[in-house]
């Protein structure tokens, strides 16, 4: 029988957690493709986190520091020749006064003006002011907490001693860094010192990174600007405030594969593994401890520094150390991805979009691994961006998507049975114009093959929910192969390039009926 009844239920399995799963982690090291900006020892034998050794490096392979000594500002001067000034020591001078007062938004202008004067006419900060207009008297924390965030960015130069490369395209590379070192990482991003960091103009030096100087956020005065910015306050409120300080460490891991050790998806042999589909719940909440799909941007965090504000964009407001990748991590290739390990949750939210808002703070009571970094473990994939729906029906695309899904589910030299569950959904198919039933079947495909388990979140969709179950439970009954389905889809696209107008679950329905 094929009763409806039948294809509701999900298989019950037992979804794992990060926390519950017996990986075996060496001490903290340094290694070749780690670079590790506390000093291990100190961290392995006392638990304490002092900044590892080294000093900033100038160059095309790590991030330029604001407090670098080649970080020059030239200073014009009246009937004489410019004068080459230390950037440094303006930031310093300015982020003191700052530091002392009690601060205005144009006083913050002005700070953030005298070390980028090229942007003295184009940078606003009305959205800011409407910011703290906005907010009552006593729930303005700006005035408060803008000194101790200058504090903060000036302790730079020895919080982070150790050049922080860049993760460029096309290698493996993981940065582990303190929370505290991302905090003040963070506060110079808000303060607009990184260099070279105001374009990513075509020839730009940093073309090819997402924006860090927190520029873009200020001129905005928007609703949404407004409570992403009472975010972004009380992160700063909180890890300036003298306890709990956040003591932990966070990893940002780029992952590349290689085209020759991609499956080769027409022959694949793996049925489908266990899936749960929910229209109940969020990937954040109720996927808490899974392995979190990041939908992201190929430049992570997407328009976070903007006026975005779906699903990427919103994780990165809630847990703002994840904004710190944007510092180092070039533009995500096709095979490749970006896997954060121990950020902190920092805000609660509700509504999504135009009605995001704010709601306040989120206690923090995920368990730390031995590096002492939270079990929240991130994985940003970045879809393609079909402007045309139609596009995605394309064997090439398919294998794109299945390709990418792959590089974020997989994991070297963990047994399958320790890795968690993935927590993902409707990935690509909202500002990306995605097809839900097309990218959860890819998306089932590539965890076959990663040897995952999916809890699949709906957002709230009922219909959806009921659709990709009952094709999963017809593509589990049948045993059929992921290279299987993978030629399903390729006939499926011939068939919508040929002008055929079935949509995919009907098709799959079909053709699996049809095939008894
Ligand atoms: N949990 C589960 N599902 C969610 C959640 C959540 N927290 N939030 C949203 N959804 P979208 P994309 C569902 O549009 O299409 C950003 O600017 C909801 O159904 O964020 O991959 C990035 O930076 C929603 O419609 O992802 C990229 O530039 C769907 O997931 C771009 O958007 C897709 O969410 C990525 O767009």
């Amino acid at each position: 029988g094929s009763g409806p009844e039948e294809t509701q239920e999900s298989r019950p399995f037992r979804t794992r957690r990060s926390q519950d799963c017996c990986v075996m982690m060496t001490p903290l090291s340094y290694s070749p493709n780690h670079t590790v900006l506390v000093n291990v020892n100190e961290f392995n034998h006392r638990k304490k986190l002092v900044p590892a050794d080294g000093r900033a490096q100038w160059d095309a392979l790590h991030v330029k520091m604001p407090y670098s000594k080649e970080n020059i500002f030239m200073k014009t001067r009246f009937l004489l020749d410019d004068e080459k000034m230390s950037r440094w020591s303006v930031i310093s001078k300015h982020l003191k006064k700052i530091q002392k007062g009690s601060p205005t938004v144009a006083d913050v202008e002005n700070a953030i003006k005298s070390y980028n004067p090229q942007y003295e006419s184009s940078w606003s900060f009305a959205g800011l002011q409407g910011y703290v207009q906005s907010m009552r008297e006593q729930e303005s924390i700006f005035s408060q907490v803008i000194p101790k965030m200058a504090e903060l960015a000036l302790r730079l130069p020895e919080t982070v001693l150790r050049a922080i490369p860049l993760l460029q395209q096309g290698r493996t590379h993981a940065i582990t860094l303190s929370q505290y070192q991302i905090a003040s990482l963070l506060a110079n991003a808000f303060f607009c010192t990184f260099p070279h960091r105001n374009t990513t103009a075509k020839n730009a030096e940093y073309a090819n990174y997402p924006t860090i100087n927190f520029s873009s956020l200020f001129g905005n005065t928007s609703h949404t600007v407004k409570e992403k910015l009472r975010a972004i306050f009380h992160y700063f409120n909180t890890v300036t405030k003298e306890s709990p300080r956040p003591s932990g460490l966070v990893t940002f891991q780029r992952c590349h594969v290689r085209d020759s050790d991609f499956p080769q998806w027409r022959t694949q042999k793996e049925v489908l593994g266990n899936v749960r589909v929910t229209s109940e719940g969020t990937i954040e909440k109720e996927g808490r401890g899974m392995l979190q799909v990041d939908f992201a941007c190929n430049l992570v965090g997407g328009g976070v520094l903007g006026s975005g504000l779906v699903q990427e964009e919103i994780l990165f407001l809630m847990n703002p150390e994840l904004i710190v990748a944007r510092l180092f991590t070039a533009k995500l290739t096709d095979n490749e991805c970006l896997k954060i390990t121990g950020a902190q949750q920092y805000s609660e939210y509700a509504g999504y979009s135009k009605d995001f808002e704010w709601m306040g703070m989120h206690q923090e009571d995920l368990p730390r691994d031995r590096w002492e970094r939270l079990h929240r473990q991130i994985v940003a994939i970045d879809a393609l961006n079909f402007k045309n729906p139609k596009e995605q029906y394309h064997k090439n695309k398919i294998k794109r998507e299945l390709n990418k899904a792959f590089v974020g589910f997989s994991e070297r030299d963990v047994s399958p049975s320790n890795l968690p569950t993935i927590a993902t959904g409707n990935w690509g198919c909202g500002a990306f114009h995605g097809d839900p039933i097309l990218k959860a079947v890819i998306q089932m495909m590539a965890a076959a093959v990663a040897q995952r388990d999916i809890v699949f979140f709906t957002f709230g969709d009922k219909r959806l929910e009921k659709e990709v179950q009952k094709i999963y439970t017809l593509l589990t009954e049948r045993k059929t192969t992921v290279g299987e389905i993978y030629t399903l889809l390729d006939v499926y696209c011939r068939q919508i390039e040929c002008g055929a107008r079935v949509d995919l679950s009907q098709y799959i329905w079909n053709q699996m009926k049809s095939s008894l």
